[in-house]
């Protein structure tokens, strides 16, 4: 009966916290006008976006090995470091969308395919990706380990998507939008 009404409770506040956080992103992207960039630091910010991805996915994979291999403090290590890694890469991609705005895609051709159905994925994906990373670690926070591990089975997949796709879009900017 406490462990349903605390579960509503967090359930609650991961609604609220990943509703703001997607509104919030939704409006920065599209809707506000860029603010004017003021040095060559924001420039440089894609590059580190798609470090903090690469370190994501590296963190993520390390994770998974770490609990199919029983190594549970491993583990936890890694899964927490992963979620700090991505927590910085949304603040480092506020910045840059803060100074920059939305970036145009004018290559033709099959890239631009490639390029867009990536893109497409990676955003609509992103929108679920925030309450199941919080609901999946309450879960282990709260030790309902077989809630965590159901429900990881969806989170860890799709995580791992976000933070290939992010480098993959970051590579395919760099070397094909002319
Ligand atoms: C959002 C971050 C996390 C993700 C994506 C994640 C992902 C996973 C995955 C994929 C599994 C294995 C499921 C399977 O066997 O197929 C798992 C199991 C487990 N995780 Fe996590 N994890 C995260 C954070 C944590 C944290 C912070 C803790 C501890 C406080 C934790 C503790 C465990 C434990 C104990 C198991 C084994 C459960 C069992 O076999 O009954 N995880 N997790």
């Amino acid at each position: 009966m406490q462990e349903k009404q605390s579960n509503n409770t967090a359930y609650t506040a991961i609604g609220i916290v990943s509703f703001i956080t997607i509104s919030f992103l939704v409006w920065l992207i599209y809707f506000k006008t860029p603010h004017q960039a003021t040095g060559d630091w924001v420039e440089q910010l894609p590059a580190i976006n798609a470090l903090l991805n690469s370190i994501s996915f590296v963190l993520l994979c390390s994770g998974y090995v770490f609990i199919k291999k029983g190594l549970r403090s491993l583990h936890i290590k890694s899964m927490i470091a992963a979620t700090i890694s991505s927590f910085l890469f949304v603040a480092s991609y506020i910045t840059y969308h803060h100074f920059h705005g939305d970036t145009k895609f004018l290559a033709e051709g099959p890239i631009k395919y490639i390029y867009f159905t990536i893109l497409i994925t990676h955003i609509v994906l992103s929108i679920p990706l925030v309450p199941l990373v919080l609901t999946t670690l309450y879960h282990a926070y709260a030790e309902n380990f077989s809630s965590h591990k159901k429900l990881a089975k969806i989170t860890f997949p799709i995580w791992v998507y976000i933070s290939v796709t992010g480098v993959l879009i970051y590579l395919i900017l760099n070397n094909f939008n002319v």
